[in-house]
């Protein structure tokens, strides 16, 4: 890897434009103490969500990790979430399609937990690294973690909205009334009638349970299959 991995990164983004191209799997360490891997899509880097509609910030180049950390939309009451509360460190196994590499990276998640204070959890070194990014804006850290949620939030396809008022699928518990019978796909299709309050009901209760993952990588490895005999590059991210 010549350039520097978010350089990399963003390269093979450009290059992989199918869907499958933003879909990664993600490790952590169940409760139990054994290996957890699920499919996640990958919704953009911090730095370009939080200021898609301003001007980017000069990203510190001793900083890379935390600006450009990978922003993951999921569920608040998925296992994974209390995986990552209790033992941040994931791997992250990608493979771009059209390219034919493997990124196999290696990091620090953290949590977003969104309320009336939005905040970032556990504490950690990417924590740490988070906090001191946002730091350099002149809005509040938890003013800027909301705006990042709201921005994940709007950018999800009504279907995926709706998604956040379904049971999770392991559980198989049913899902609230709301859930159970009111998609947010049909209501955006209504003409903004909602006079008992269903649809706002049903928002707010999807918003609930709507969180991020964030990961500050630490190592990132790339195999190319294209180039022969095949290789890894390593490279290491400082916080
Ligand atoms: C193609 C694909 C994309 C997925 N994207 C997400 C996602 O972005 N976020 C998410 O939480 N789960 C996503 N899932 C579901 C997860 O793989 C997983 O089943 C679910 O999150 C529960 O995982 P957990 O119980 O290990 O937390 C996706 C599944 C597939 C097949």
């Amino acid at each position: 890897m010549t350039a520097s991995w978010p350089a990399t990164l963003r390269a093979s983004l450009v290059a992989n434009t199918s869907i499958a191209s933003r879909w990664v799997q993600f490790a952590t360490i169940s409760l139990q103490g054994t290996p957890a891997v699920r499919t996640v899509a990958f919704r953009g880097f911090l730095c370009d969500l939080l200021y898609s509609a301003s001007a980017p910030p000069t990203v510190e180049p001793a900083a890379p990790a935390a600006a450009h950390a990978l922003v993951f939309a999921t569920d608040a009451r998925s296992d994974k979430v209390q995986e990552v509360l209790r033992s941040p460190l994931v791997e992250l196994c990608w493979y771009m399609p059209e390219t034919r590499q493997q990124l196999r990276i290696a990091g620090t998640a953290v949590v977003l937990v969104r309320g009336h204070h939005t905040r970032i959890a556990p504490e950690s070194p990417a924590s740490a690294a988070l906090t001191r990014y946002l730091e350099q804006s002149n809005k509040p850290v938890s003013a800027q973690l909301a705006s990042l949620g709201d921005a994940v939030w709007t950018g999800l396809s009504p279907a995926a909205r709706s998604q956040y008022l379904w049971p999770l699928a392991k559980t198989n518990q049913p899902g609230s009334p709301a859930g159970a019978c009111l998609s947010l796909e049909l209501s955006t299709g209504s003409d903004g009638n909602d006079p008992e309050g269903k649809i706002a009901a049903a928002n707010a209760e999807a918003q609930s349970n709507f969180a991020l993952l964030l990961v500050v990588p630490s190592r990132i490895e790339m195999l190319d299959l294209f180039i022969q005999p095949f290789g890894t590059v390593t490279e290491h991210a400082n916080l």
